[in-house]
């Protein structure tokens, strides 16, 4: 499935590149969000199942529903021990295929950027949500520099590479966020700011791990070599790299939550 040119077609591949800041950050926004048990959720948007399997760890919901436009990932999903009992279906943000008022909780994993119309998505949720319910979300603050392969990414960019950048990039920035709530209606509005650390054991660690990226990992592997070799050094220049050569990385994301009414 390509998403503006970035593939979501390997969902082994995104477990290492994406999959494991998704549950470093999932947790501390479930920590934040602090759901009730025994609630009916939607996933929009589940990918690869990496944030829904730690609901299921942390949540204890009463029944779980993904839905995500790739194939590829909902296969990777659906071997999860954990989510034998969750129901994915491929489908998308903007059009979700259930009735009015079907779910406690929908929320929106490191997707809304990925949306090309994130009001809609919104609208969508809130459609879903039974009044009282939760309408939630968090996206990485791309455009403010939270991605966690910003360093990556801007190197790339600067160099005049085309590096394929989601629809709505400026969708996990926190006032967007907000405004998007308050748009559709949502009430009790409150966001919360993620940070997350993740180290790599080596530099190594590192570079195989972002060729597999969605985004990135095509122009690195078509790169020429001579220039290959000058570019990683550069990369590996701009790293925050420790005593023992491990490689430390940052993200930020924002979240959202919102009651329907
Ligand atoms: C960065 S991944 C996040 C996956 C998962 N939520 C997680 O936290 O690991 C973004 C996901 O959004 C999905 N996606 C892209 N466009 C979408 C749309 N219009 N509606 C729903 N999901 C979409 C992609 O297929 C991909 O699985």
């Amino acid at each position: 499935m390509t998403t503006n040119e970035i593939r979501f077609d390997d969902g082994a591949a995104y477990e290492r590149y994406m999959g494991v800041w998704s549950q470093f950050a999932g947790k501390s926004f479930l920590e934040w969000l602090a759901p009730q048990p025994a609630k009916q959720w939607l996933d929009i948007g589940c990918g690869n199942g990496a944030f829904t399997e730690m609901l299921v760890e942390s949540c204890s919901p009463s029944t779980i529903d993904g839905i995500d436009p790739s194939e590829a990932q909902l296969a990777y999903a659906r071997t999860r021990p954990f989510l034998s009992a969750a129901l994915f279906q491929q489908g998308d943000a903007m059009s979700l295929p259930y009735a009015d008022n079907s779910f406690d909780i929908a929320v929106m994993p490191l997707v809304i950027f990925f949306v090309p119309d994130p009001a809609k998505g919104v609208a969508e949720m809130v459609r879903v949500v039974r009044s009282g319910g939760i309408v939630t979300a968090y996206a990485w603050d791309l455009l403010g520099g939270g991605f966690p392969y910003d360093v990556l990414r801007t190197e790339l960019i600067s160099r005049g590479v085309n590096v394929p950048s989601p629809p709505s990039p400026n969708a996990g920035n926190r006032q967007v966020l907000q405004e998007l709530w308050l748009q559709a209606g949502l009430q009790d509005i409150e966001t919360y700011e993620i940070v997350v650390q993740r180290t790599f054991s080596d530099f190594d660690d590192y570079w195989s791990t972002v060729l597999g990226a969605p985004s990135l990992g095509a122009q690195l592997a078509a790169m020429p070599v001579d220039e290959l070799v000058g570019f990683k050094e550069v990369i590996r220049s701009r790293l925050t790299i420790d005593a023992m050569g491990r490689v430390v990385c940052s993200g930020r994301a924002n979240g959202v939550r919102g009651r329907v009414g």
